[in-house]
């Protein structure tokens, strides 16, 4: 049974659809845990070895320099004298889909994730500031549960501490979220299905789920804020980053930080970076800063080779 499920799990991570038993012979201890697989985001806490080849990159193109990391997005550094309280975005909740191309293409019955996030000092691990804040929705594809069952996760996290998530609160794929992270509080909306716009201008969220942030203020170094793509692993299974999911693209819009020094900025001047890992074929996001800044665009891609 262990020896089973070891093998579809990897299986999952390296698309060796070939040595998959058949469905039907899935075991059910395995089955009966979707909750444990799809509902931990877990983080690399504090972030630091893992992610900071992804500050290094920052301002290089993607092809000059080739190193593994499991995060891409936009990275907004703090100007000298003032420090980022908060950080919004409004986007699209992708579905995740089984990868048709690259090493992990086509294994129907494996595990294939994505996690779209913004927070503060939660990308590159700035050295001195353990403490950081983030949060977004985890999507997933479980090929041994029923399509139906596959569900967004929303969740936040007030590093190092674990990721919790937000309660009261549900999101579906195709659904658009608004999510803010403040030193004080940490906030999600569901706006609901937009008919293919994200103009959330004059709607009214019919869902919201807000935390007080206890703690948070001045311990953030707000030093920088990131929209960020990441491929994570699952929680019971650390140390792998789950096969990354087809998601197709997302669009981070309406992107805001604000300063202690009370400015608003866009992402206009943020570091651009893709998430990389060589196992899952190499490069596997296109990421940019569009709109003069106004939007941080993200699409899965898939290398050649
Ligand atoms: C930052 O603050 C210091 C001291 O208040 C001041 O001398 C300096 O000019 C400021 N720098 C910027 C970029 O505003
Ligand atoms: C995956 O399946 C699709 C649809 O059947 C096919 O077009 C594609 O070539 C397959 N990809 C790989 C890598 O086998
Ligand atoms: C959950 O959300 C609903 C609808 O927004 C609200 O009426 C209800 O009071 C909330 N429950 C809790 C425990 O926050
Ligand atoms: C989306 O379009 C449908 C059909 O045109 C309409 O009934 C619905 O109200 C629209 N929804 C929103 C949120 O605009």
């Amino acid at each position: 049974m262990k020896l089973q499920t070891t093998i579809i799990l990897l299986s999952a991570v390296l698309g060796q659809a070939a040595t998959l038993p058949p469905r039907h012979s899935i075991p059910r201890a395995y089955q009966l845990t979707p909750q444990k697989l799809r509902l931990l985001h877990i983080s690399p806490s504090p972030p630091s070895a893992q992610s900071l080849p992804a500050l290094s990159r920052i301002g290089l193109a993607s092809s000059e320099i080739q190193q593994e990391s499991t995060k891409g997005g936009a990275l907004l550094s703090s100007s000298t004298n003032s420090s980022i309280t908060s950080i919004t975005a409004t986007y699209q909740i992708p579905k995740a889909d089984v990868p048709t191309r690259g090493p992990t293409a086509n294994n129907t019955f494996g595990i294939y994730a994505a996690s779209f996030h913004i927070g503060i000092d939660s990308v590159s691990g700035t050295p001195g500031c353990p403490t950081f804040l983030r949060a977004g929705v985890d999507i997933f594809y479980d090929g041994s549960l029923d399509d139906d069952l596959q569900q967004p996760q929303a969740w936040w996290q007030l590093g190092p501490n674990d990721p919790v998530g937000f309660g009261n609160f549900s999101v579906s794929e195709g659904e658009v979220v608004r999510v803010t992270a403040g030193a004080a509080e940490v906030k999600i909306e569901n706006f609901g299905r937009l008919n293919g716009t994200t103009c959330t201008e004059g709607r009214t969220p019919y869902q919201t789920s807000a935390v007080k942030v206890d703690g948070g203020q001045g311990e953030l170094c707000g030093r920088e804020a990131g929209w960020t793509v990441e491929d994570f692993p699952l929680a019971g299974l650390p140390g792998i980053p789950v096969a990354l999911a087809d998601f197709g693209s997302v669009r981070f819009r309406d992107v805001e930080v604000q300063t202690s020094g009370g400015e608003k900025k866009n992402a206009e001047g943020a570091g651009v970076s893709d998430v990389w890992l060589q196992a899952q074929g190499g490069r596997l996001t296109d990421c940019e800063v569009v709109g003069g800044g106004k939007e941080v665009k993200c699409d899965r891609v898939f290398s050649s080779n």
